[in-house]
């Protein structure tokens, strides 16, 4: 059994990606263009959604998304408090107030019950965050969301391959955000998409993405394009490099083996630790669904378990194990508690949870020894 670091996550990047890599490297176009382009046509296909628009993170995919919903000062925008910073740092960023919703103890979604409650004549935007991979019950939310005439944006960051009620997150909805993080389920090195049917939205997130310039800069070079442009907003630069949609058009095609892999040490976890009283493991909702498992992340039980959640980190790191911790609770942080007012107890249940919370090693060039090697640790840390 080797005893090298294992960490909690490893992108798995073929020779045929490095290959591109280099050839792109070589072909003398290596910003935004023509692999862009062929990524941006195979994510389409994907998806078969309208329009795809791949930018250089999902955090700027979330940004350029709700700036392109138009806020106004004082709309809020509901998410959950057990999310990456990138999510409530977006909506400040976009414009707009954060509101929060606590989480279901089960899921560790939104709590769809407590959403109605949420809602006042200043909402304008619902973002679901499907958290690890696991799809938020989207009718109800989608319900609720036409009833008042709001937007939902979809935090997709964890969940490219997720399914819900048959269907790909991101081919049905209003819109969605996925990452290409090198952690996340497929990569791109750094990397995001945004995803949506709405052809202004679209058109909006092109400019904003590219200096306020609705055309792609290999056009106006490109021996067929134009020079010329008009700046029409003053917009960010947020483009994907050819270097990455390199990277990505392979990662794409191998993501449904990704996801089978990633299930099966999901699962693999789910047996091996059933009756292990230090904790309390990932649940599954009713309804039907194809879980992505982006993250493994169980609960510490902290009497069983002897420690608490840092301490088990810390011990697993000193027998060369990594772990990850997705997410402290994001409305604790002190910008967000100093402007918004949040304060600890305002979401007992997301609280506790990012108390306990750890994310094992989950990644698809995990081998079943490796495997094993995280649960003979535990065992030994434990006993
Ligand atoms: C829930 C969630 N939203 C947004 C992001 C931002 O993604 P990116 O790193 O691609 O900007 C992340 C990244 O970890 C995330 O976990």
């Amino acid at each position: 059994m080797s005893d090298d670091f294992l960490p909690f996550s490893r992108p798995s990047i073929s020779q045929a990606a490095i290959d591109d890599v280099v050839a792109c490297l070589k072909s003398g176009w290596i910003t935004t263009g023509p692999r862009v382009a062929e990524f941006t046509e195979a994510l389409k296909e994907y998806f078969r959604a309208q329009h795809v628009l791949p930018l250089m993170s999902a955090t700027s995919g979330l940004h350029l998304a709700l700036l392109a919903m138009n806020l106004e000062p004082g709309d809020e925008v509901i998410t959950t408090p057990l999310t990456f910073a990138a999510t409530l740092n977006s909506i400040v960023l976009g414009g707009g107030k954060p509101v929060l919703v606590d989480i279901d103890p089960h899921t560790l979604n939104m709590d769809i019950s407590q959403l109605q409650d949420k809602i006042s004549d200043r909402t304008r935007v619902i973002i679901p965050v499907h958290f690890a991979g696991l799809p938020v019950d989207l009718d109800p939310i989608y319900e609720i969301a036409n009833h008042h005439g709001l937007r939902v944006l979809e935090d997709a960051a964890h969940a490219i391959g997720t399914e819900y009620k048959g269907k790909r997150i991101g081919s049905f909805g209003d819109t969605q955000v996925f990452s290409f993080h090198p952690n996340k389920n497929m990569t791109t090195g750094e990397g995001g998409c945004v995803i949506t049917n709405d052809q202004q939205l679209a058109d909006q997130v092109a400019r904003l993405r590219f200096h306020g310039i609705d055309r792609q800069a290999w056009n106006r070079y490109g021996k067929s394009g134009s020079q010329d442009y008009e700046i029409v907003l003053p917009g960010y630069k947020s483009n994907m490099m050819d270097i990455q949609a390199a990277i990505g058009i392979h990662q794409l095609r191998e993501l449904s083996g990704f996801i089978a892999r990633r299930n099966e040490l999901a699962e693999r976890y789910q047996e091996a630790l059933s009756d292990w009283p230090q904790w309390n493991l990932p649940q599954r909702p009713a309804y039907e669904h194809l879980h992505s498992w982006h993250l493994y992340t169980p609960l510490i039980n902290e009497d069983a378990a002897g420690m608490n959640r840092n301490e088990f980190m810390l011990a697993m790191k000193e027998k060369n194990i990594g772990t990850g911790l997705h997410y402290r609770a994001a409305h604790l942080y002190p910008y967000y508690r100093q402007v918004f007012g949040f304060n600890p107890g305002d979401f007992p249940r997301a609280e506790d949870v990012c108390e306990r919370i750890v994310s094992l090693p989950l990644f698809p060039g995990m081998t079943d020894a490796d495997h094993d090697r995280v649960l003979d640790v535990m065992y030994t840390i434990f006993n």
